[in-house]
């Protein structure tokens, strides 16, 4: 189902530039003519033959996905780009010729099906130079063998939405994708309190980078905080009555994926405080049903400025 992604306010951030993609093409690796060379040669072709003859005698036999390709960006840019004016079909086939000659009973490589590191390879001997892929090498998925075909289906040409995740077909299955294999994510964003994932406003790769980071988990920033602060900049302070817990790390008090208590808490309010402050200068008696200590907004009704206060007289964060 099509959903509407709405600008957001506090999330300058949330939207990568849809234009950083092709100022970075232009950093990338040319397509390697080795592997065009022996594919066309043995096609019984030149190493000039133009791109589009290669893909004509593809298309010979696959016409559909042929004239598909067409409407992706890639079989746009190969189309409009004099560095791509040789790469083809088969720059993501190897073995095409051999697929051709044999009369198709020999398969070429399929990025989808190969051995990861095979199928990858093909993809990153594009894309490797791109900052955005800096850090696949080592990182999670990489590791763990998941193929860049697995989230990427080249051959669907996306809805050219300006959204985070255009280049995976239809707006909205970046979070589909990963849910695919993070199955036990998908309780969490059914819970009570989330991010807004599941309009569409923002998706799992707002935060994690599938590509690999420098940073843990794939978060896109270099901790927690930081990741955190980039969309939600009232909490960044500084402050002049900074409280402890909240400069360390936001993780102590809130769930990012979701949770069944208001705010992203990771328990509830009264519960969450005393785990740090048992005993206050006022004796809290939180086991009283429906006292100020637990209504409502339980401890935050009084100390409402929980992540830090600006405020001369605000050490306790009421104010
Ligand atoms: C003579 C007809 C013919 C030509 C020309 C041809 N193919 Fe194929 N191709 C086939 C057949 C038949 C299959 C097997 C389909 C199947 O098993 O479902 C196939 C399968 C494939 C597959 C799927 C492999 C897999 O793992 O399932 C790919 C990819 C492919 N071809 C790419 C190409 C490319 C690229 C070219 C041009 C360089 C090309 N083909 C030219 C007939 C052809
Ligand atoms: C940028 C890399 C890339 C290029 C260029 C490319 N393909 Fe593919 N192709 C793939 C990937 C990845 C898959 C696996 C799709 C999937 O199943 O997710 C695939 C799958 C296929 C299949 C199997 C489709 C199926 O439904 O099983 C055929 C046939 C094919 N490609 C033919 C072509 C032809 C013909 C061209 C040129 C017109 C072409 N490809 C260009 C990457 C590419
Ligand atoms: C011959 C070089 C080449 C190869 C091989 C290649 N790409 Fe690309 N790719 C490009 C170019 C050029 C673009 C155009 C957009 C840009 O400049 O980023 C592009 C764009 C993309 C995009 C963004 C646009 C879109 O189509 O939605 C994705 C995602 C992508 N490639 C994935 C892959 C994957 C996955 C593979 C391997 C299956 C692959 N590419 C193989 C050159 C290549
Ligand atoms: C786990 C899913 C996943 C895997 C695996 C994955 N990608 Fe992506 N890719 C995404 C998502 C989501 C986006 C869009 C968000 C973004 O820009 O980071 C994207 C964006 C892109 C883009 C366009 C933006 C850019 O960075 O230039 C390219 C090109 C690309 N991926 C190529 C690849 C290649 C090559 C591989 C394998 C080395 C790969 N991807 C592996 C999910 C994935
Ligand atoms: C093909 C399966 C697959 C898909 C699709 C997939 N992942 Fe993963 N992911 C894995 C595996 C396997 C690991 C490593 C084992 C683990 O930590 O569970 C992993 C690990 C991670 C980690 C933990 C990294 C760490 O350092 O501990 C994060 C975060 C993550 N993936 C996010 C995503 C996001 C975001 C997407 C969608 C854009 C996604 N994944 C799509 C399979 C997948
Ligand atoms: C608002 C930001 C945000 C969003 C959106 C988000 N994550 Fe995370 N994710 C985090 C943070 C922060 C961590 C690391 C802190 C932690 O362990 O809770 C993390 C950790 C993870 C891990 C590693 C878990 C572990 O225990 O090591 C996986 C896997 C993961 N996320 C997958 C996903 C998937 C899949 C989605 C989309 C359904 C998603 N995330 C959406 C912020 C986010
Ligand atoms: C990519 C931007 C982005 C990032 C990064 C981000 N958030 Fe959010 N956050 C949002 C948006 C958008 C909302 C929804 C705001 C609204 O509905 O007004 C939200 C809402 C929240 C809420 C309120 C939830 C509710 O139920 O009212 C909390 C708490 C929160 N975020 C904490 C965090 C924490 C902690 C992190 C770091 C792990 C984080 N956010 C990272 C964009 C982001
Ligand atoms: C000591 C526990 C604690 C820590 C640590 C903490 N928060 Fe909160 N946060 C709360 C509580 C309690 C609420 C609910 C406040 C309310 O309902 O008035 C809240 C609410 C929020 C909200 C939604 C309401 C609002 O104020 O906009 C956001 C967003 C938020 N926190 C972000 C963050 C970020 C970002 C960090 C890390 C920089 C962080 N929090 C660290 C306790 C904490
Ligand atoms: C992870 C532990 C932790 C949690 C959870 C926590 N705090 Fe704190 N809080 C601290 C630390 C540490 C200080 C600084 C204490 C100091 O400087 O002596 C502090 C300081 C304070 C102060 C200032 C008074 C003082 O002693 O300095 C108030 C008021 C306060 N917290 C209220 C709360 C409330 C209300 C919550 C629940 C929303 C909460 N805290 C949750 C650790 C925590
Ligand atoms: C009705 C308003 C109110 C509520 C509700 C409230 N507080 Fe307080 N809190 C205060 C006031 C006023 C002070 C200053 C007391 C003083 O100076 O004697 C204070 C002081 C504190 C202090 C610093 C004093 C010390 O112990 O060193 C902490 C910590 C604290 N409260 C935590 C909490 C926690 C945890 C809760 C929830 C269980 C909570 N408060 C609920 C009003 C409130």
């Amino acid at each position: 189902m099509p959903v509407s992604r709405k600008p957001l306010a506090d999330a300058g951030s949330i939207v990568p530039s849809h234009t950083h993609a092709l100022r970075e093409h232009r950093s990338m690796t040319r397509p390697r003519p080795g592997i065009i060379g022996v594919v066309l040669g043995l096609a019984g072709m030149t190493l000039l033959v133009p791109r589009a003859a290669a893909q004509e005698v593809c298309a010979g036999c696959h016409q559909e996905v042929a004239s598909a390709f067409t409407n992706t960006d890639h079989g746009r840019t190969f189309a409009a780009d004099r560095v791509y004016q040789s790469a083809s079909c088969s720059n993501c086939h190897a073995g095409a010729a051999e697929h051709i000659s044999s009369g198709a009973s020999t398969k070429p490589l399929n990025p989808a099906t190969a051995q990861a590191a095979d199928a990858n390879a093909v993809c990153l001997s594009c894309h490797e130079q791109k900052p955005t892929h800096a850090s696949w090498q080592g990182s999670a998925h990489q590791l763990a063998g998941v193929r860049c075909a697995t989230c990427h289906d080249v051959h669907v040409p996306h809805d050219g939405t300006a959204v985070t995740s255009d280049r995976l077909p239809g707006v909205g299955a970046t979070t589909e994708t990963c849910l695919q294999c993070h199955g036990a994510m998908r309780a969490a964003l059914n819970a009570r309190s989330t991010h807004p994932l599941r309009d569409g406003q923002m998706d799992c790769a707002s935060c994690h980078d599938p590509h690999g980071t420098t940073g843990e988990k794939l978060l896109r920033q270099a901790s927690v905080n930081d990741l955190c602060y980039s969309c939600h900049q009232n909490t960044r302070g500084p402050f002049l009555w900074e409280h402890a817990p909240v400069r360390e790390d936001c993780a102590t008090c809130h769930r990012p994926h979701g949770s069944n208590y208001p705010s992203l808490l990771q328990a509830r309010i009264t519960q969450l405080c005393q785990s740090c402050h048992q005993q206050g200068r006022h004796q809290t008696l939180a086991s009283l049903p429906a006292s100020v200590w637990v209504a409502n907004k339980a401890c935050v009704n009084c100390h409402s400025q929980i992540h830090g206060s600006n405020h001369p007289s605000g050490p306790l964060f009421q104010r």
